[in-house]
């Protein structure tokens, strides 16, 4: 069986690569290179010793698209390529309707006109919003998103809906991620954000390296343990099993089918900072800022339904998601441009 990674030299498309081939899947990767590396290729063949046919195309290029897909004729799709900074979202909303909305629409007609029904796309926990009720089951009612970012998943999840229900024969796996972090064991891939990160742990190992002074702590008064906010944390090779076990839901017939991809447990800002300084023995400095707009207090999954109708569960606590974290970046200190 074929499938064809979008997004696949990303941060957790790449960690899904090798998950796949490691479960003998063969994988082609389309990718425009907007916020990967093209060494990310190379990384992923040695560690899995397999090659990995990649193409540079935007998702948006519906000729090479088409190109791409009579040449590999992929059995299915594992959707990750998009624009994902929630802050840049708010000041750039065009690009990122443009790209998620438009890219995938593009992707889908290819799709459907190369005969490709079968979709895995990367969602969010953003679209549960200020959650109704925790822990967060599929159940949970949708939300009101903060940001463009995350209204284009709440759009696409209803898009990908939609065909299904206008075509039964559209397979669609729509996957709710949690806040995924951590690396390949290699140490040779992982997480590579540009500029100063938005997300908490590429900030903590940039504290930790040395690139930046001092972690800021959005806020202590939340209604938490500690009052900072609490987060459903999940190592990226966890997180990128949970697509090959999706792979079953697929099958003819299966239809739409919806799961949350997280641990069902929740660390605090400050039990992040606490558990990267003990599997590391680095020190975090911080200091605590005031709450940052659109932030949420408490966010985390029943994880229960993947477990029971997928057979997946999260593996890795957040010692290993920590030290991995870490791993790849003090062997990496410039990400991939060393
Ligand atoms: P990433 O930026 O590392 O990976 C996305 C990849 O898509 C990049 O390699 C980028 O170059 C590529 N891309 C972007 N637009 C493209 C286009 N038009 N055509 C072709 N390639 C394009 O991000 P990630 O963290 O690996 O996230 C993967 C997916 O998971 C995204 O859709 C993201 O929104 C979603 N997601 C991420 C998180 C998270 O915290 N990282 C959480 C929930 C959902
Ligand atoms: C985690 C916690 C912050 C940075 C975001 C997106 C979400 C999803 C995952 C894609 C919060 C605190 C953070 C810092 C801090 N992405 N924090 N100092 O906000 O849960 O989710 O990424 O879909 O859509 O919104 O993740 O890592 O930014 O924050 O105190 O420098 O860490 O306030 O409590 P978040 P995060």
């Amino acid at each position: 069986m074929k499938i064809l990674v979008t997004g696949g030299a990303g941060f957790i498309g790449s960690h899904t690569v090798v998950e796949l081939q490691n479960a003998g899947y063969e994988v082609a990767v389309v990718d425009n290179l907007y916020n990967a590396s093209p060494k990310v290729i190379g990384r992923l063949e040695a560690i899995t010793g397999k090659t990995v046919s990649f193409y540079k195309v935007d998702i948006r290029d519906r000729e090479g698209l088409t190109k791409v897909f009579e040449q590999e004729k992929p059995d299915a799709v594992i959707h990750f390529a998009g624009l994902k900074a929630v802050g840049e979202s708010v000041r750039k909303p065009w690009e990122y309707y443009e790209n998620n909305i438009n890219g995938t629409l593009i992707l889908t007609d290819v799709m459907r006109k190369c005969g490709c029904k079968n979709i895995i796309f990367s969602s969010s926990a953003t679209v549960y919003g200020d959650p109704a009720f925790i822990p967060i089951t599929e159940e949970c009612p949708k939300g009101t998103c903060t940001n463009p970012y995350g209204w284009t998943k709440w759009m696409l999840e209803q898009i990908l809906t939609d065909l299904h229900t206008a075509d039964p024969e559209w397979n669609v796996v729509l996957l709710r991620y949690f806040n995924p972090i951590g690396a390949h064991k290699s140490g040779t891939i992982g997480e590579n954000p540009n500029g100063i990160p938005n997300n908490l742990m590429p900030y903590i190992t940039q504290v930790a390296v040395g690139k930046l002074e001092k972690l800021h702590v959005f806020g202590n008064d939340y209604n938490t343990h500690d009052g900072t906010g609490v987060r459903d944390y999940i190592h990226v090779v966890d997180l990128a099993k949970g697509h090959v076990c999706a792979l079953k839901k697929l099958e003819p017939g299966s239809g739409l089918s919806i799961y949350n991809l997280g641990t069902g447990v929740g660390y605090s800002v400050l039990d992040i900072v606490k558990s990267f300084e003990e599997a590391t023995g680095v020190k975090v400095p911080y200091v605590i800022d005031p709450r940052r707009a659109g932030d949420i207090a408490e966010c985390y999954s029943s994880p229960e339904k993947a477990e029971k109708e997928l057979g997946w569960k999260a593996e890795n606590g957040i010692r290993e998601m920590c030290e991995d974290a870490w791993r790849w970046q003090s062997m990496n200190p410039k990400g991939y441009e060393d």
